[in-house]
This record gives C-alpha cells, sequence and structure tokens, in this order.
C-alpha cells in the first residue's frame, strides 16, 4: 500500500499502547518499546507501527512518498507541552536575583513585582512583537521536540490587552509547525487599576472578558489562578461557571502556593486538568482522581523557586492521571525544555524515566483534551513524531542539559531536521 512517509530501522520507539484516555496507576510505567521499528503515515494520521520487517510488508518503501531512516535513533511522540505562559513580555532577572537573596516568590508580587510586572511589560509591547517573539519561540520548542503547546494568556489583564496577547499567539502559530492549544487567563492576578475594588475585577472577566474571548474563539480553555492571595475558591467557581457557559473548557493553577481547596473545586467541577497541586490535600487529590482530573505536575517551577515538589508518587499510586509540562513563563520557570523537565520528574519526583515519558506524552494530551489524537505513536494518532540521538528512551532524562533532538515531524511531515539545518512544512 503507498503511504506519505514511512519511518524505518528506528534503534527504539517508544509509545503508549493504543488507546485515548491517561494511563494510570502501574499502567504509566508500562510503555510500548520496539527495537528495529517502524512507523508509516497517510494525511499526518499514522496508519501502522511496530516491527520494521513488519510494516514493511504492508508498506513498503518502494509504495513511499517519503523514506527516513531512523537507524541509530530514539523515536518518540512528540512532547505536549500542556502548561505554558508562552505569550509574555519582558524577562525579570532582578527577581531571580532577588529570590537568590532570599526574598519569596510571593513576596515579590506583593511589592508589585511577579505577574504585576510582566503585565506592565506586555501592555507596552505592540501585537506585532509580541507575534514575533513568540514566533521564535515556538521555532525553539520545536528544535526541543515539543509538537504541541498549551499557551496561556494573563498577562494582559484587560479585555484589550489579554486580546492583543491571544490575538499574537495566534498570528505566530499560523506561520509554525507547532500546535497551538490557547488558554484565557484572565484571572491569573487582580490587575493595579481594580486592587481597590477586587470584585469590580471578577464582574468585568464573568460579564465582559470571557463572553468576548469565547466568541472570537480566541481560546479553547479557561484557567484560574486559585490560591492564597490571588483569586479565593468562590472568585474561582463564579468564573469557570461562566466560562463552561461561555463553551470554554476549564483548567485551574491549583493550590500552588497554599492548600486553599482548589483541587477539590477542579473535582467538583470536572476540570480538564488541575495544574502545579504542590500543597493539594489527600482528600482533593482524592476527589480529582475519583473525577477524572488530569494533574500537571510542573517540576520546573519547584526547582525555580526552591519548593518543595509535587507528590507525583502518591498520585501514580492514587490512581490520578499525571501529566509533565514546563509552566514556561517569565517569573517561576524560565525553561522551556521538555526534556529537562523529564529530568526534573525522575530525579525530583521520583517518576521512573518510563512514567515521565508517558506523563509528556499520551497524558500531556489528555491534559488539553486530545488523547484521541495527539501524544501516541498508534494508527489514529496524529504523525508528530521526534527523533532523538540515542538508542534507549532513558538516555534523555539522564544525559540532561544537552539537546539530543535531531528530526521532528508534524503531521506527517518533516518540520525541523538538524543535519539540514532547516524549518520546513
Ligand atoms: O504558573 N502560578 C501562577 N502563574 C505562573 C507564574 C507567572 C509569573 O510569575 O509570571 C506559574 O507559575
Ligand atoms: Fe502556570
Amino acid at each position: 500500500m503507498k503511504c506519505d512517509l514511512l519511518v524505518v530501522s528506528a534503534a527504539q520507539l517508544i509509545t503508549a499502547p493504543e488507546g485515548t484516555g491517561p494511563l494510570l496507576g502501574p499502567d504509566l510505567d508500562r510503555p510500548l518499546l520496539l527495537e528495529d521499528a517502524a512507523l508509516a503515515s497517510i494525511d499526518g494520521k499514522i496508519v501502522a507501527s511496530g516491527k520494521t520487517a513488519e510494516v514493511r510488508k504492508r508498506y513498503p518503501d518502494s509504495e513511499a512518498r517519503r523514506v527516513l531512516d531512523a537507524r541509530g535513533l530514539l523515536v518518540a511522540p512528540g512532547f505536549v507541552d500542556c502548561h505554558t505562559h508562552l505569550p509574555f513580555a519582558g524577562t525579570r532577572e532582578m527577581e531571580f536575583d532577588a529570590r537568590a537573596r532570599g526574598e519569596s516568590y510571593a513576596a515579590i508580587a506583593e511589592r508589585g513585582g511577579g505577574i504585576r510586572a510582566s503585565v506592565g511589560h506586555l501592555r507596552t509591547v505592540s501585537e506585532p512583537a509580541l507575534a514575533e517573539s513568540v514566533r521564535k519561540r515556538l521555532q525553539h520548542l520545536l528544535a526541543q521536540g515539543t509538537t504541541t503547546v498549551e499557551a496561556k494568556s494573563g498577562y494582559g489583564l484587560s479585555l484589550e490587552e489579554e486580546r492583543k496577547q491571544l490575538q499574537a499567539l495566534r498570528t505566530a502559530s499560523e506561520s509554525s509547525p507547532v500546535e497551538v492549544v490557547p488558554t484565557f487567563l484572565g484571572a491569573h492576578e487582580v490587575p493595579d487599576e481594580h486592587r481597590a475594588r477586587r470584585e469590580d475585577y471578577v464582574t468585568l472577566l464573568t460579564e465582559s472578558m470571557i463572553p468576548a474571548i469565547a466568541k472570537e474563539r480566541l481560546a479553547r480553555y479557561c484557567d484560574v489562578f486559585c490560591d492564597r492571595g490571588v483569586f479565593t475558591v468562590e472568585e474561582s467557581r463564579r468564573i469557570l461557571l461562566r466560562a463552561r457557559e461561555a463553551g470554554l473548557g476549564i483548567k485551574l493553577h491549583a493550590d500552588e502556593l497554599a492548600d486553599v481547596g482548589a483541587a477539590s473545586l477542579a473535582a467538583e467541577l470536572r476540570a480538564t486538568s488541575a495544574d502545579h497541586l504542590l500543597h493539594a490535600s489527600p482528600e482533593g487529590l482524592r476527589a480529582m482522581s475519583r473525577a477524572g482530573v488530569v494533574a500537571v505536575l510542573l517540576p520546573g517551577t519547584a526547582f525555580t523557586l526552591g519548593l518543595p515538589y509535587a507528590r507525583a508518587r502518591v498520585m501514580v499510586e492514587m490512581g490520578l492521571p499525571v501529566a509533565l509540562a514546563t509552566d514556561f513563563n517569565p517569573g517561576s520557570t524560565m525553561c522551556s525544555s521538555m526534556s529537562m523537565t523529564l529530568t526534573l520528574a525522575v530525579t525530583q519526583m521520583r517518576m521512573t524515566p518510563a512514567e515521565a515519558w508517558m506523563a509528556a506524552t499520551a497524558n500531556a494530551a489528555c491534559a488539553v483534551g486530545e488523547g484521541g489524537r495527539l501524544g501516541r505513536l498508534q494508527p489514529g494518532h496524529q504523525a508528530d513524531v521526534v527523533f532523538f540521538e540515542a538508542t534507549d528512551y532513558r538516555h534523555i532524562p539522564y544525559h540532561y542539559a544537552e539537546e539530543h533532538v535531531r528530526m521532528v515531524v508534524k503531521r506527517g511531515a518533516v518540520a525541523m531536521d538538524r543535519d539540514q539545518r532547516s524549518c520546513s512544512s
């Protein structure tokens, strides 16, 4: 049979087994590992994956439009970075310095730094300039093996400025092979102009910003920073119910700084995901597990801020669907590397390399509602494939702070090839 792309002779291929849902409990540690592996795709979708000899029987080289020889390489699903704050402007190395001198993230935020500092930066850049910086970041993500990225607004904090962020994201994504899942995070912080009467800002969110963003289809999800000193559980519930009514999916920044009951709220609302969870209570986590809410863990944040890590082992053993993401943002995590995230998950949260891989691919796809389409190298899934210069999946988290990506395929087409130093498609 004919196919568009045939990948043959990979030293190793790693993927979740066939399916569409997240891997839970012991299954998270049971990826499918194939040696001398191949895959074929038609119209950007995988039609076969398995041993090279078997795949070739159905899809011979002579009938493939393009054949990629993956000898000596590790083949894996493209990373799904399911939590980032990608469209930001400016950087905050002064805060990095202040934290090194003992000031906490919360104290910096209280004195007007933190998210509010980035709001100040964002409001001074033009939409085209922002789009250009996002385009460059997307290119960099691709080179690191990320083929899908969730990206949040949340540094505008007014309808006009949030719209600017989401428009810039859309413009940038139109010229990049990386797929973008946009999220409205107007409830990231209360902006300076509303701090005297915060309830006015919540009303602005529910009555004006959420309906407009949803109507203009600028976002697929709505997120709220539900934590101490930010939005309360009651405010978050109000905002998220309005978002659901407007047709948006629901996500939460939950219990990052303190246990405020955000994990329980995520369960109550049957959110797609609840993220961070550094201080989430066991009851909150159990409720999430019953409701099937994906727990998105962001070890880069705990690493940067010197906070205790999320209890990944407890969560996996509780049967929670656990996913991994970078949280790339200019404040708490200036790192967009999913490979580094795998390293931190293994060394700091005691996940196994196999669990970390599955959490960053199949389960991360579920955290953006795309488990049936992304995150697996299985028939029916999109052909988003990364080729690493390694012969064993464990090498990637083990040999950290190095770039091992050789080539990236998005929707069945070569999107980045380090040998040719070119990006196409
Ligand atoms: O996920 N926790 C809230 N938001 C970001 C940090 C944003 C910032 O500091 O600019 C986070 O860590
Ligand atoms: Fe975040």
